[in-house]
């Protein structure tokens, strides 16, 4: 389930309802696809792809995508940090973002075009977004320096990060807030973690 702040005014929410109502005014649309006991959430690509094909088949169709890849993170990445600062900065794409999380977490930042507040949204296993292109925005892992995800493209090459040159990043903590951020390592986390370096 996705974790949705407003640290502006102390705001979360945290069901998939009201994630899903707060987040359509700002064209995100937000959806949960089950995991447990359809796909293991370290299968193949091959078998994800497969397993999820008829929700990929349709946003292909309805979205226009042309193609679909599994993106895999463990902390065993070499050069982790490096990757991940090249998305912690406020930037737009050319395409939609669209990821589906078969495993791990990650958390997007969302910078409203129409100067609302900024608000970020932890998302985990089940969890379905597409953030249109043109969102300003930034990513980070949680602490558990995992994710395991479907991504769509048109084109990968406007998946690449166009910077604002805007430093707000440096404003918000790369913090994970949800409730159990290091589940799937059956940790308890007693308080949000740093995942920086
Ligand atoms: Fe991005």
């Amino acid at each position: 389930m996705a974790y949705l702040r407003i640290p502006a005014t102390d705001r979360v929410i945290d069901d998939a309802d009201s994630i899903r109502s707060f987040l359509l005014p700002h064209g995100i649309h937000y959806d949960r696809w089950l995991v447990a006991g359809r796909i293991d959430r370290d299968a193949s690509q091959e078998e994800i792809l497969a397993a999820y094909a008829p929700e990929v088949t349709a946003l292909m169709q309805s979205g226009g995508y042309s193609a679909a890849d599994v993106v895999n993170v463990t902390p065993a990445v070499p050069n982790m940090q490096e990757m991940l600062n090249k998305f912690n900065q406020e930037h737009r794409h050319a395409e939609d973002e669209v990821r589906f999380i078969v495993k791990g977490h990650g958390i997007f930042y969302i910078h409203p075009e129409n100067g609302g507040d900024v608000f970020s949204i932890e998302l985990e296993e089940g969890d379905f977004i597409n953030v249109p292109a043109g969102t300003k925005h930034w990513f980070d892992l949680c602490a558990d320096r995992t994710i395991r995800a479907i991504r769509l493209f048109r084109d990968q090459a406007g998946w690449t990060p166009l910077y604002t040159g805007d430093a707000i990043a440096s404003g918000y903590q790369p913090l994970c807030f949800g409730p159990n951020p290091m589940a799937v390592k059956g940790i308890k986390v007693e308080q949000a973690v740093s995942i920086a370096a």
